[in-house]
Formats: structure tokens, sequence, C-alpha cells
């Protein structure tokens, strides 16, 4: 196991991917499935074991925001709150805490790439740190018992979450997942022929989840059948993923996209990225995540990827270059 000592402290690092949502955003929240897949966007926590006291003390440098946030545990375990910057990690340190007695200070790093473009980022610290807390106490938690874990950290945080995004990070890949059955399922396909593009605006995902739940409200029967239709489609993405069938997997994307932008969630920015490459020749292309913009993907085979990329850029999105199907949580030396 990478555990070092330092004198009577140890360290762990441990690292854990972002994710690409492929299809299945906001009927998710809802007990419907979704697709998703990892992305090589690293973020790391590395947490170190201090003295043994009764008294143990939380620190936490967050290089991203490079602030540093140092409370009693017993603070930590009652606070309603914690400060934005370092949310989700003290908010898994707590969920920890809850369950397993902390006798030592705790200082926790976290550091990842400067811009993350909504790919899941506060999914991963969460994921990082509890997977990296896991090593340094000797807690012996399953892939499974860690996903509940930062699951559980993240609605803390953020109040509504389906979760896929803490599975994308904790078992990497690609996943057909379903909360509402039990089900992460790894799906064996490979690098996908995907171009990711991103939109120039950021968004706050709970404020569109809120958006859709109110529109919800006024229209019950309608907004859930078009989360049932999502289901279907996203059903019939998992069997064409999984043949490689990219023309198919093009066309139920649009589609879902459609269901998207009746979901009220698309923007002006993200429509003209997802238009033009359509007109560059993709089998299809779509928003990703929340909406209100961060990140689209297209989807094309090899020859045209090239061209798909140019009319992104053209039409005002930044290429985003990540590998999908990334690795899961994982120990660093
Ligand atoms: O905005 P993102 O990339 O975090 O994705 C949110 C996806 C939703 O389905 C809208 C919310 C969720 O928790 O699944």
């Amino acid at each position: 196991m990478q555990v070092t000592e330092t004198g009577s402290s140890m360290r762990v690092t441990a690292s854990a991917p972002g994710k690409l949502m492929l299809f299945g955003e906001h009927a998710v929240v809802y007990g419907r499935p979704c697709l998703v897949t990892a992305v090589d966007l690293r973020i790391f926590a590395v947490t170190e074991n201090g003295s043994r006291t009764d008294t143990p003390y939380v620190t936490v440098h967050a290089s991203v925001a490079d602030t540093v946030i140092r409370m009693p545990l017993t603070d930590v375990l009652t606070a309603e709150t914690y400060p934005r910057e370092a949310a989700f990690v003290l908010a898994a340190v707590r969920r920890i805490a809850e369950r397993f007695r902390l006798e030592r200070d705790l200082t926790l790093r976290t550091h990842g790439p400067q811009r993350s473009f909504g790919l899941g980022s506060s999914s991963a610290v969460t994921v990082a740190v509890v997977g990296s807390l896991n090593a340094l106490l000797g807690l012996d938690l399953s892939p499974r018992e860690i996903f509940q874990t930062a699951y559980a950290a993240v609605l803390d945080v953020q109040g509504k979450a389906s979760g896929f995004d803490v599975a994308a990070a904790v078992y990497g890949g690609t996943l057909y997942y379903d909360l509402s059955r039990e089900i992460i399922e790894p799906l064996a396909v490979p690098e996908l022929p995907v171009v990711i593009g991103f939109s120039g605006e950021k968004v706050s995902t709970v404020n569109l989840v809120g958006a859709v739940a109110a529109l919800r409200d006024r229209h019950p029967e309608r907004i859930d059948t078009i989360f049932d239709l999502i289901a279907a489609l996203t059903q019939d993405a998992r069997d064409a993923l999984l043949r490689q069938d990219w023309a198919l997997l093009g066309e139920l994307s649009q589609m879902n996209q459609g269901l998207l932008d009746s979901l009220g969630v698309n923007t002006l920015s993200l429509a003209r990225l997802i238009f033009a490459a359509q007109a560059a020749g993709a089998c299809g292309a779509k928003l990703s995540g929340a909406g209100g913009g961060d990140c689209m993907f297209a989807i094309a085979d090899a020859p045209k990827l090239e061209a798909v990329r140019a009319a992104l850029r053209a039409a005002g999105g930044e290429i985003v270059t990540l590998a999908t199907n990334a690795p899961g949580l994982r120990l660093e030396p």
C-alpha cells in the first residue's frame, strides 16, 4: 500500500477522475438510468495524520482555491455549512469521522488542474479524500462503501444529486448507472470517439436541477413522460455503445438533446456548438451534465474528428482534450 511513514505521522495520496455525462442527465435525478464515462482530469488528495490528541484539528489546504482552513474536528462534525472552497473535503471528513473515531490531527491537501470545465471536480475531490482516508486510517472500505460515503458527503453539500459522478470517480471507465435498481455496471468499451467542447459559460448545477424540479412541479405527468423517454434512449445507447455503433449512438444523442431542450436547459452557445458539430459531419452531439453552459460533446467517426474540432472552435467553443474511459480511484505512490 502506498502509505509513507514520516516520524509518527503517515501520509497517503489518492486520485480520482472527473466525468463526462453521456446520456440521461436530469432524468437520473428521478430514478432513471444514465451513461457516464470517466475523463482523465484527475484530482489528488493528500491526507496526513498528526499527533494523537483528545481534541483533533482538521486542516485543509485547497490549492485550487489557494486557501487554508483549520478547525476543530468537533466543529467539522457539528457545522451547519462549510466554507465553500473546502465544503466537499470537510463533508467527506465528517462522513468518515461519524463512523470511525479520529484520534489524531488531520491535514488534507487537494490539488488538480486549474480549470475543470464542469467535468466533475467536486465529486472527484470527495472520492479522492474518502479513498485516501480509507488507506490512511486502515478502514478497509470496499469500493461500494467508498461510493456510498462519498455520495452521502456530496448530498450534504449539494442537496439533490444522483451520484453518477461519484460512481464515475470511484469505478472509472464507462458506466451504466441506475441507482434505483442499485446497478453500477462497467461497460467494456474502447476509448470513445468524442470531441468535448466547452461553451465558455459556467453553471450552477444546483440551480438547474432546481429549475427542472420547478418545471416538473408545474407539469408532473409531461415531465415524467420525458424522463421515461430519456430512460429508453439511455437503454438503447447502452446497447449501441457496447456494439460500438457510433452512427446509432450519434442519432440517439440528438434525440436525447431534443428532450433536454424541452426541459429548458439548453443555451444559445451550447446550441451553436451542437449545430456546428452536426454540420461538420458528426454522428450527433448533445450537451453534457446539467446544461445552461459548461460542456457539450460530439460523436464522430475518426476521419471526421478533426473537422468537428475545427467547427467547434469556429463556433466559439474551446476544445477540451481529455481521454475518456479513465481509471477510477487509485492510491498514488
Ligand atoms: O452539471 P453536472 O456535470 O454536474 O451534471 C449534473 C447532472 C444532473 O443529472 C443534472 C444532476 C445529477 O446529479 O445527476
